[in-house]
Order: C-alpha cells, then sequence, then structure tokens
C-alpha cells in the first residue's frame, strides 16, 4: 500500500507545528492544513511547513476535501471537541495526550469512534523512544518472564512545571507527565486491568509560586493479576537543573529476568559559557545540559530526532503505507487516563482508591 495523504492540524503550538514540520518532510504527505484559534499562530506554522491552507475555523481544516487524517494538538482541555468533528468526518486521528481531562469526555469519543470505526490514536510518545521500544521487545519475547513488579519516576525542572501550569491552571505533574509512565509499564505488563491505586504528595515550591499542584507524588499501583508498580514525579527540580525534559528511570522485575532502564542522560553532558536555548520554552537558557534530555527530542543538522520524530513518522507511514503503529487506542488511552484520576483522587483522600471509577 503506498496512499500519499493530505493532513490537517489543529492546534498549532509547540507539538502542532513541530508534528506539521516532521509531516511536510514525510513522502506520502501530498498536503498540509493548519487551525489553530490564534490566527498568527496558524500563520506562523503554515510558513514553517509550507501549509497549502491555515486559518482559525478547526471545522474548516477538518472537513477541507484534501485532508485525509487530522492531528489534534490543542491544549490538554481542548482535545474533545476537534476529535469528535475529525471522527463524524470519518478521518483518521492522532491525538496528543492526554486523551481528554474527564472520563465522560473519554467515553464520549470512544462511542463515536467506535460507531464510525475510525482509527484513533493517542500522542503516548514515550513508547517510541528507542530504549522503551527496544525494552518492549524483549519484554514481548519472554527474556524477562512475567513481569511480577515495576517502578517508574520522572523528574523535570520546575522551570517545565510552572509553563504547564501557564498552559493549564488545572494541569498537575500526575495527569499532565506520570501518565506518560502509567501508560508504558501498562504497556510493559501488557493488559492487566488496574485494581487499586494508594498515593501519597507533598506541596513546596509550586504551591509558594500560587500553584495547587504538589511538588513531588508517589503512587502504589495494584493490579489485578497482583503485579504491583511504584510511580513517582516532581516537577519542582531546580530550574537550572541540566535535563532539558524528563529525567526518568524504569525498572522491571521479572520472574526470569530484570531491566534497568536509565533515562536520565547523565552520561552525555555538555557546559557551554555561551548557554543552551531550551526545545521547549523559549526563554529558557542553561549552561549545564544533559544532552538527548528534551523530551520531545533534538534538532540535529536540520533535522529533528528522537520520541516526536519516531512516533509522528510511525503514524505517517501507517497511514500511507499500513505498517504497524504501537500508539495506544482510545480504550487504552482511557485505562491510563481512569490510572491518572485514581492517583489524583488517592492523593486527595489521602486513601487508597479502588477501580473502576464512576464515569
Ligand atoms: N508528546 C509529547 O512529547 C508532548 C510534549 C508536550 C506537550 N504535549 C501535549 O500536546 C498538547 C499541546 O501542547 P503544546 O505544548 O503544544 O501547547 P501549546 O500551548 O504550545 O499549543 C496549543 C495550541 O493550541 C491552540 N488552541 C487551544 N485551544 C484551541 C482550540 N479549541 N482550537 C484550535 N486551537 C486551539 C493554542 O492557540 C495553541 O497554539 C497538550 O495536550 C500537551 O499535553 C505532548
Amino acid at each position: 500500500m503506498n496512499r500519499p495523504v493530505g493532513i490537517g492540524i489543529v492546534g498549532a503550538g509547540r507539538i502542532g507545528t513541530l508534528r506539521a514540520r516532521l509531516a511536510s518532510r514525510h513522502a506520502g504527505v501530498r498536503f498540509i492544513a493548519i487551525a489553530d484559534s490564534d490566527p498568527a499562530q496558524a500563520r506562523k506554522a503554515a510558513d514553517l511547513c509550507g501549509a497549502a491552507f491555515h486559518g482559525t475555523e478547526n471545522a474548516t481544516v477538518i472537513a477541507h476535501p484534501e485532508v485525509d487524517a487530522v492531528i489534534v494538538a490543542t491544549s490538554e482541555g481542548e482535545h474533545v471537541a476537534p476529535l469528535l468533528q475529525a471522527i463524524a468526518a470519518r478521518k483518521p486521528v492522532l491525538v496528543e495526550k492526554p486523551l481528554a481531562l474527564t472520563l465522560a469526555d473519554a467515553d464520549r469519543v470512544i462511542d463515536a469512534a467506535e460507531a464510525a470505526a475510525v482509527d484513533v490514536r493517542v500522542g503516548y510518545s514515550r513508547r517510541y523512544k528507542d530504549r522503551y521500544l527496544i525494552a518492549k521487545e524483549q519484554v514481548a519475547k519472554g527474556r524477562i518472564g512475567r513481569v511480577l513488579g515495576a517502578s517508574a519516576r520522572v523528574y523535570n525542572s520546575r522551570a517545565q512545571a510552572l509553563a504547564m501550569l501557564g498552559r493549564n491552571a488545572h494541569a498537575t505533574p500526575v495527569v499532565d507527565a506520570l501518565t506518560y509512565y502509567v501508560d508504558l509499564l501498562a504497556w510493559f505488563i501488557d493488559g492487566e486491568a488496574l485494581s487499586e491505586v494508594y498515593a501519597r504528595g507533598q506541596k513546596g515550591v509550586l504551591a509558594a509560586a500560587g500553584h495547587a499542584a504538589d511538588d513531588v507524588d508517589y503512587a502504589l499501583l495494584t493490579y489485578a493479576d497482583g503485579t504491583v508498580v511504584n510511580l513517582s514525579v516532581s516537577y519542582a527540580l531546580p530550574s537550572q537543573y541540566p535535563a532539558l525534559g524528563h529525567a526518568a528511570r524504569v525498572e522491571l522485575i521479572g520472574d526470569q529476568g530484570v531491566m534497568i532502564l536509565d533515562d536520565d542522560h547523565t552520561d552525555q553532558l555538555m557546559y557551554s559559557e555561551t548557554g543552551v536555548p531550551h526545545v521547549y520554552l523559549p526563554d529558557h537558557q542553561v549552561n549545564m545540559v544533559f544532552l538527548q534530555s528534551g523530551t520531545p527530542g533534538d534538532w540535529a543538522l536540520g533535522e529533528f530526532w528522537g520520541p516526536i520524530a519516531n512516533e509522528t513518522r510511525a503514524w505517517l507511514d501507517h497511514l500511507v503505507l499500513g505498517s504497524p503503529c504501537v500508539l495506544p487506542d482510545l480504550r487504552t488511552a482511557r485505562a491510563t487516563l481512569e490510572a491518572t484520576l485514581a492517583i489524583e483522587a488517592s492523593l486527595a483522600l489521602g486513601a487508597a482508591v479502588r477501580l473502576p471509577l464512576p464515569a
């Protein structure tokens, strides 16, 4: 199969623009249209990727006759409306994580997509970071046997936290960041239902800056078959901490082996007198940096490399060539959303929360 496609991008901020630039470099993409509620943003992204059409009306881009598939990269709380528009137009979608902010919204999207038989994937780009793809291969090959327990932690600087909270005041490090590792570990464990969550957190610098978010959260997840997972997140590291994105560590204990995945990038250190711009925060600069620690990936010699590049190319290859794409479908992304909401509920209650949650 080799069917060139037209792509519509709704929400042309940092990630939407990156996806548009990657799509413009894909041999199977013959047309790009861009929509953003901010006309200046739409024009800027269109100029950067050579889009044939841009505007502020999402419906116009989604319904455009040259558009065969849609990328929804609006802010966290703005995914559902353009998603439902694309599904109604029977066009496949790649939507950024989290799928939605409530289970009710997620269920509306699932019902519409299943009724219209539309393929919707959710941008859990950690799956397309090389080390995690290769780790999944080992688990799938049974090389560590049955996963009995696992842990993952993700740290990031408070500069990133303030940018995230600036984008969405209700965002939390759990729903916005830990969600990647909830998805990743569920992918490694492969399909067991989550039955209970217990979580505790502590406030500090983010609260002092006027935000409700915790500085650090720890959660213990127990799955139906007894598998236990320990997750933690802190978006309160000092602003000048040398990681430009997620500083993570993932460990899996199987009954026939173990995997320890260091994703801190401390083995790639650069100190620059002139300073290093942040891949994600326009007015943020550091002197000491762990290279390749930017969450989406990095520009190098005119091309973009890393998780978002692998992910966007894999999804476009899936559309154009029919090749497999390992991104989660809607029901899997709903389970990840439910897990993060259960962690938030346990933090609020100070008690264990059993699943499923009421929708
Ligand atoms: N996969 C990753 O590595 C990754 C990294 C960062 C962010 N994200 C996710 O991507 C999404 C976007 O994040 P971002 O950092 O690009 O945010 P951003 O604020 O830079 O961009 C969002 C854009 O959407 C536009 N927008 C908002 N509501 C809209 C609407 N209803 N219709 C049309 N346009 C609308 C805004 O004008 C803005 O230009 C979020 O869901 C975020 O969680 C994913």
